[in-house]
């Protein structure tokens, strides 16, 4: 069922299925060395390449999870399509964003890295996740994260508000097919309605939480119609929200579905798609609202 419905969204279905991941990737920890200076020391063992949709991420080829400069924080291992979704969110440098579902805190610790005097609020529901979290910021070196543990499902009734809200939902990871065949063994259709109704939860509580012209970012690594563009057409229809027109440049994108088993999704056209085949990367589907 998978494979019939990747063929009814894109017409090289094949071309994602073949789809293989050569280069791994990581993100400079511009908190603790320069981007030149790390890759002059990668350089000396590694192939070592520019992620050309983000100017501190780098493409590596080999084992570079064991290196001294990974367990001093120098840089961080993170997918390369998953550095898009705070890029996409811009947050000012003053501000304080949310991050309503933050471990293990890839996202979180690229925005406190940028963020200079701004502060993250980095959620999770999950306590051992935190751990993760929690470690991740003190190796990276940010002071500027506070980290909380709520259901963000139900955050918005704590009266919480904020600008800027990055909303990395929990998701069945299709996208991930390119790092790993076997979980088309786990693709599993009950799954998928299940996560997209904690997932339209979820959005409900962002945008109840974000204020008046302020900006969220929906992100998943899902390929998934239900768990991406109908969870932001129930935002679209319940709250007043509009979906801001996105691009990243050096990246190949497509622009989300409009129509899917006979629903249409007005303006989704807006919303991105990047499609494991058109970059090596995993999959991602990245929207960015604005409340009005
Ligand atoms: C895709 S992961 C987030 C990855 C993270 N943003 C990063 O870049 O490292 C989704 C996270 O959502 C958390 N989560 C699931 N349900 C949640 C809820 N109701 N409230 C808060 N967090 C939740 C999971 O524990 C998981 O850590």
């Amino acid at each position: 069922m998978f494979i019939e419905r990747i063929r009814a969204m894109i017409p090289d279905a094949e071309a994602l299925f073949s789809a293989e991941q050569e280069w791994q990737s990581i993100r400079v920890n511009l908190l603790k060395i320069g981007r030149d200076e790390l890759v002059e020391r990668l350089h000396e063992q590694f192939e070592v390449k520019p992620i050309p949709w983000c100017e501190y991420g780098l493409f590596v080829r080999g084992n570079i999870a064991k290196m001294l400069e990974y367990f001093l924080g120098y840089y961080h291992i993170q997918g390369a399509s998953s550095m898009l979704p705070p890029l996409a969110l811009e947050p000012e440098t003053q501000e304080m964003v949310l991050d309503m579902c933050a471990a293990p805190g890839s996202k979180t610790t690229q925005m406190a890295m940028v963020m200079e005097r701004g502060i993250v609020v980095a959620n999770d529901v999950n306590i051992k996740r935190l751990r993760a979290l929690s470690h991740n910021i003190q190796k990276s070196g940010a002071t500027n994260c506070i980290i909380t543990n709520y259901d963000a499902r139900f955050m918005y009734k704590q009266g919480f508000k904020s600008r800027a809200i990055l909303l990395d939902a929990p998701c069945t990871a299709s996208g991930r097919i390119i790092k790993d065949k076997h979980r088309l063994d786990q693709w599993n259709y009950h799954r998928i309605q299940h996560m997209s109704n904690v997932q339209k939860m979820l959005i409900r509580s962002a945008c109840e939480c974000l204020e008046k012209d302020g900006v969220l970012v929906y992100s998943t690594c899902s390929l998934e119609p239900e768990e991406n563009e109908e969870v932001i057409a129930y935002a679209l229809e319940r709250f007043d929200v509009e979906i801001e027109p996105l691009s990243f440049t050096g990246i190949r994108t497509r622009p989300g579905l409009t129509s899917w088993q006979g629903r249409r999704y007005e303006g989704l056209e807006r919303a991105v798609r990047v499609w494991p085949q058109d970059n090596g990367t995993e999959g991602f589907f990245i929207c960015k609202l604005r409340k009005y």
